[in-house]
């Protein structure tokens, strides 16, 4: 069985994130989404609240799962027996990162490689700290976040936001 991760922080899962698990899982047999911790930001969800929207973002995709881990990616990857990482890029700024990304990953672990996916153009302008914004300042999240997860998101920002 060909398995990938998908990690990210989700914070919170966006169109955008949905079309790169959508399209991966279209190419691998089992795609892992994985929430994970990015020590440069600070997150607005909690772990277990990113959990639950991305569950719900993507329970129509049978060959996926939502899971969370607080280690590194290279470990998490091994003990899946999973040999690819996938990473949606929106242009330079993303791929430039990202390819720094792959080889320190590739570093910890020779047998792990890098796909990239590049984002639709549609998706160009919707992030995670996009979402964030608009909660802010009580603006809409339709065609930012994935139908599934709105609802959950909406109920974890009320006190969040003044
Ligand atoms: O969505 P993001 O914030 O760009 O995702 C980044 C993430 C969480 C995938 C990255 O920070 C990560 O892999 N964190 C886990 C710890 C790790 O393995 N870091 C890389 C080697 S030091």
């Amino acid at each position: 069985m060909n398995t990938a991760i998908l990690p990210g922080s989700f914070d919170p899962v966006t169109v955008g994130h949905l079309d790169i698990i959508e399209r991966a899982a279209a190419v691998f047999d089992r795609l892992i989404v994985c929430i994970m911790v990015n020590g440069g930001k600070r997150p607005f969800f909690s772990m277990e609240e990113r959990l639950e929207f991305l569950r719900a973002a993507i329970s129509h995709i049978p060959n996926a799962q939502a899971v969370q881990c607080g280690g590194l990616l290279a470990d998490f990857a091994r003990e899946q027996g999973a040999r690819t990482l996938v990473k949606g890029v929106r242009g330079c700024t993303d791929f430039d990162w990202e390819f720094q990304m792959a080889q320190i990953n590739r570093g910890l672990w020779q047998e792990l490689d890098t796909v990239f996916f590049p984002a639709q153009e549609k998706h160009l302008h919707i992030s995670s700290t996009m979402a964030r914004e608009m909660l802010r300042y009580r603006q809409s999240l339709d065609g930012c976040v994935p139908a599934g997860a709105l609802a959950a998101v909406l109920k974890a920002a009320e006190g969040k936001v003044r």
